[in-house]
């Protein structure tokens, strides 16, 4: 075994830098994951299950972003769970000075997005084009490391670019920058999200890191979270569409239709509060609606889908939450 140097932190001390309060993370979700959705489901789900959660990535272009905008992304509310704020760029003076500011803004973790698989990410060589270069993850995890002062910098992944010939160059380059957790989501950017998983990726991943790695990527039930971790090794499970199709899947309380029918109406009620249009929110509540498997509301999904006036879809939601 390599001995490890006096400035080289153990994995215990690396895990014990994480703030996290269990091991199953919401991933970010761009369109989803701001503050109305974060808290609707943080309510519904134990800090001991859901450990963690993330604000939807915030892209950094060529000058920094202040403090006011990444205060807006964290909300105002604040729950035992943290809430890491996720940075997304690749001037990596404009990330530093911003990852500074998150952390004045009271981001509890910061984390940087690898895997963003959009075309405006791609052009500025950000998001998941960085992973073509593991010396650039490598280079990105440094500056903004060095740019905060106790928060952790994580980062989140794609298995690769095209392939995953470069996956564990990659984890053991954002640990070299800092990482204090690699998450793996288990499709390359070349996958998109097709439905295929290979979870032996994130098996690998584990193989690799000398710290904690989260694994993410097809978790569809509770019963997921568990299996991915024995399968793969890895320390924490982060879902993403799971939690679109059923909010309460950390804690794996089976809701009925009347709970669920609640959680959509209060999400439609909240989004109009911060603002948003009635139309707006309903639109929002049929993104979630596409997804939707708790309490069995959804079984003639089509029927919702179709809906297109929004009062009619409400007015639905309304008689099915009145037991
Ligand atoms: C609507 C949507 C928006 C997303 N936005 C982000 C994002 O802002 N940052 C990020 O790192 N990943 C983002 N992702 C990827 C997810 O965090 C996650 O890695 C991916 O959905 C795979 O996990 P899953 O199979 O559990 O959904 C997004 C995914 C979806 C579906």
């Amino acid at each position: 075994m390599t001995p490890t140097s006096p400035k080289t932190p153990s994995t215990q001390e690396i895990t014990a830098r994480l703030p996290f309060t269990g091991p199953w993370l919401l991933a970010p979700m761009e369109g989803v994951t701001e503050p109305v959705f974060r808290e609707l489901v943080l309510r519904r789900n134990t800090a001991e299950h859901l450990g963690g959660a993330f604000t939807e990535f915030v892209r950094v272009t060529d000058h920094p972003l202040p403090v006011r905008l990444l205060t807006t992304r964290l909300g105002e509310a604040r729950f035992d769970t943290p809430v890491g704020l996720q940075l997304m760029g690749a001037d990596l003076e404009a990330l530093a000075e911003t990852a500074h500011n998150a952390e004045t803004a009271g981001a509890p973790l910061l984390d940087l997005n690898f895997g963003c698989p959009a075309k405006g990410a791609l052009r500025s060589c950000a998001g998941s084009a960085t992973l073509t270069d593991p010396a650039r993850v490598e280079a990105t995890v440094r500056a903004c490391a060095e740019a905060v002062t106790s928060i952790p910098v994580t980062a989140k992944m794609r298995a690769g670019f095209e392939d995953d010939t470069l996956l564990e160059d990659n984890v053991r380059a954002a640990e070299a920058g800092g990482a204090a957790l690699v998450t793996v989501h288990c499709r390359t950017k070349a996958e998109r999200y097709t439905p295929e998983l290979d979870w032996s990726r994130i098996a690998r991943a584990v193989e690799a890191a000398r710290g904690p790695v989260c694994g993410n990527g097809g978790v569809k039930t509770h019963a997921d979270l568990e299996l991915m971790r024995t399968e793969t090794g890895c320390d924490y499970v982060m879902v993403g569409h799971g939690a679109l199709a059923d909010p309460w899947i950390f804690t794996g309380t089976a809701v009925d239709a009347v709970d669920a029918a609640r959680f959509l109406l209060e999400y439609s009620e909240r989004l109009c509060d911060a603002g948003a249009s009635k139309k707006g929110s309903v639109q929002r509540v049929k993104q979630l609606l596409a997804h939707w498997t708790a309490g069995g509301l959804c079984e003639d999904r089509g029927s919702w889908l179709r809906e297109r006036d929004p009062e009619l879809l409400l007015q639905r939601l309304e008689s099915a939450s009145t037991p």
